[in-house]
């Protein structure tokens, strides 16, 4: 039987039969798995993006900017490692699956940072499974929809929403990200 304090002191699971090589293997095994493991104890925060905007980078960049969604994306996953929390994106086009996956989200998130897109203005569906989260939902546009047409002056989900951020182009992301960390760790 292996004596636990024989073991190698920098690997918990390293043996001082091992080669170095292998202790060097091991030590980084039991690194990703120390990784992975606090990975899943940080607080999720999901992001859904709504219909359309899977083509940022692409669409109306003049309102919407040139940074793609895989680019906004990546931002947000590294901010929330830097801050602590785990970031799951998910954009659909369709109304139906964004309602699904909200109604899926019930108390498995600590936060939610929604676009959701033209659904804002017309979503009755979306608002109800909204109702649906007792965690902080902040309300994202990059662009400032009330200095847009006047249907976009609508929200169907302002007055359940958190906050709003409206017009500070990617960027408001980072910004919600960094609103919900501090509501999460006041
Ligand atoms: C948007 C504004 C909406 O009016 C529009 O339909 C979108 C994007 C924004 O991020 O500025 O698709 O939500």
């Amino acid at each position: 039987m292996e004596n636990k304090d024989d073991r190698h002191p920098s690997s918990p699971s390293a043996t001082p039969r091992q080669g170095k090589a292998q202790r060097q293997k091991q030590i980084k095994k039991d690194g990703e798995v120390n990784k992975m493991e606090k990975s899943k104890n940080r607080p999720r925060i999901l992001v859904i993006h709504g219909p359309n905007l899977n083509m940022l980078g692409k669409r109306e960049a003049d309102i919407y900017g040139k940074s793609t969604l895989n680019e906004i994306n990546a931002d947000l996953i590294k901010r929330g490692e830097k801050a602590g929390l785990f970031v799951e994106a998910f954009q659909s086009n369709h109304e139906g699956a964004i309602v699904e996956k909200i109604q899926q989200a019930v108390e498995k998130y600590s936060g939610l940072i929604i676009n959701p897109a033209a659904l804002t203005h017309t979503s009755i569906a979306i608002r109800d499974a909204l109702l649906l989260l007792d965690i902080p939902i902040i309300e994202l546009h990059i662009s400032n929809i009330y200095k847009r047409e006047p249907f976009r002056h609508k929200s169907m989900i302002s007055d359940v929403a958190t906050a709003i951020i409206t017009g500070f182009g990617a960027y408001g992301y980072a910004m919600a990200l960094d609103a919900i960390a501090g509501i999460i760790h006041p």
